[in-house]
């Protein structure tokens, strides 16, 4: 408990609104140390730096300290309607329910608790086809991603929406990625569904939303059956120490989204620009104008992927979505993207997040530069390519 206690003291110095504005004028990096995290411990064990913001980000110290009541005293089940123990436990749930609605310009009533984006992707595409094709023949449904977990393009959604709504066509969208991270309002944006996930803006796992619409009124029907808890969609009793997490993230969320935007950043084009100023032939994958900043997605030619992740072994680092990384297939991402196979097998996600210091990310250049010459080194192919040899003219023999 005391260490809870430091962390939270030394946090509360570092963000106060005033701080943060400090702050953000000198772009002082935050230290995980300072935040809270263990990084004494972290560098004493030589743990690898973490560089995978997309697959799930650390959970923030204070994100905890809201949790912690919830997981000892205050353990009451927030439908308990006849003691303080239910009373105290549904409070916390509607202000994290507020909490939510608010980071995303929403109405409390249209959050619905479930156990992340997965679930609510579920719930909002499997549901509504059935729905739009039993009630409303004419109707169907758009669903996309705001923002791709694997190359961090952002979608154009406000004018999606706009289609969508003029079409009266219903407009989900997978927000995993974005909420938290960029603005996203779902009345500028006339999105009517919209799934969140607690684990990807420094929340817990096993919790997240769905944003459900109730003007003009989107009508879904429960996946699971039960006690009938959040409005009959998703039964079930609400974990409240989870919710309380995801509540405290979003809070947080709202009110550094802006700071945080600029230093991930800052440490986005620190990263590009120190690895592209020194190694040649490398392809960002994905649009240079819109994107997410903390998804990097670099391609390495003439260098296999998983043979640079295994060099990198001190950064803990991914090939790209964690859903496919089980498969040696190219990403079906960078596939549809028109990349060429030996390019898509070369890519490399660095997701760069609240807590990376400048100091990793110059760690992370150093490495990548070393280690991608070293490779290049041993590679007949770019020995072919250094003495000017266009690898697409050879006519390769086939045994
Ligand atoms: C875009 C996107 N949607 C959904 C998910 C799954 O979210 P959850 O783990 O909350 O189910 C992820 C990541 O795992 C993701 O990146």
């Amino acid at each position: 408990m005391s260490l809870l206690r430091r962390t939270h003291r030394k946090f509360t110095s570092v963000t106060t609104p005033d701080q943060a504005a400090v702050t953000t004028h000198t772009l002082v990096t935050p230290s995980p140390e300072s935040l809270g995290f263990e990084e004494t411990s972290v560098k004493k064990v030589h743990r690898p730096i973490y560089l995978d913001m997309q697959a799930t980000t650390p959970l923030d110290p204070r994100v905890l300290d809201a949790m912690l009541p919830y997981l000892t005293q205050q353990y009451g089940n927030p439908h308990s309607r006849t003691h303080a123990y239910g009373w105290e436990a549904e409070k916390a749930v509607e202000k994290a329910r507020a909490h939510v609605a608010e980071l995303i310009g929403a109405d409390p009533k249209e959050i619905i608790f479930t156990s992340g984006a997965t679930e609510s992707n579920n719930i909002s595409v499997k549901d509504l086809n059935t729905f739009a094709e039993s009630i409303r023949p004419d109707t169907s449904l758009v669903s996309i991603m705001t923002v791709n977990n694997e190359i961090g393009v952002t979608q154009p959604v406000e004018e999606i929406g706009r289609i969508c709504r003029s079409k009266k066509i219903f407009f989900h969208t997978d927000a995993a990625q974005a909420v938290g991270k960029i603005p996203m309002d779902v009345n500028k944006m006339n999105i009517d569904l919209m799934s969140i996930s607690g684990h990807k803006v420094y929340g817990p796992k096993g919790i997240g939303a769905l944003y459900v619409r109730r003007k003009p009124r989107v009508r879904l029907e429960a996946l699971q059956s039960g006690g009938g808890q959040e409005r009959g969609l998703r039964s079930g009793t609400v974990p409240t120490p989870l919710v309380v997490g995801l509540g405290e993230a979003c809070r947080i969320a709202k009110e550094e989204m802006q700071y945080d935007s600029m230093r991930v950043k800052k440490l986005s084009l620190r990263l590009i620009d120190g690895i592209m100023s020194r190694v040649q032939h490398i392809v960002r994958n994905g649009d240079p104008n819109a994107n997410y900043p903390g998804c990097v997605n670099l391609s390495f030619a003439y260098i296999e992927g998983e043979s640079l992740l295994m060099a990198l072994k001190d950064i803990a680092l991914s090939s790209g979505s964690a859903c496919t990384s089980a498969s040696l297939e190219p990403s079906y991402v960078l596939r549809a993207l028109g990349t060429e196979d030996d390019m898509a097998h070369s890519s490399i996600r660095f997701g760069i997040g609240r807590f990376t210091t400048e100091q990793e990310i110059d760690f992370v250049v150093e490495r990548v530069v070393q280690h991608v010459d070293k490779l290049r080194e041993m590679s007949p192919l770019w020995e072919m390519v250094q003495e000017g040899i266009d690898l697409k003219s050879i006519q390769w023999s086939q045994h």
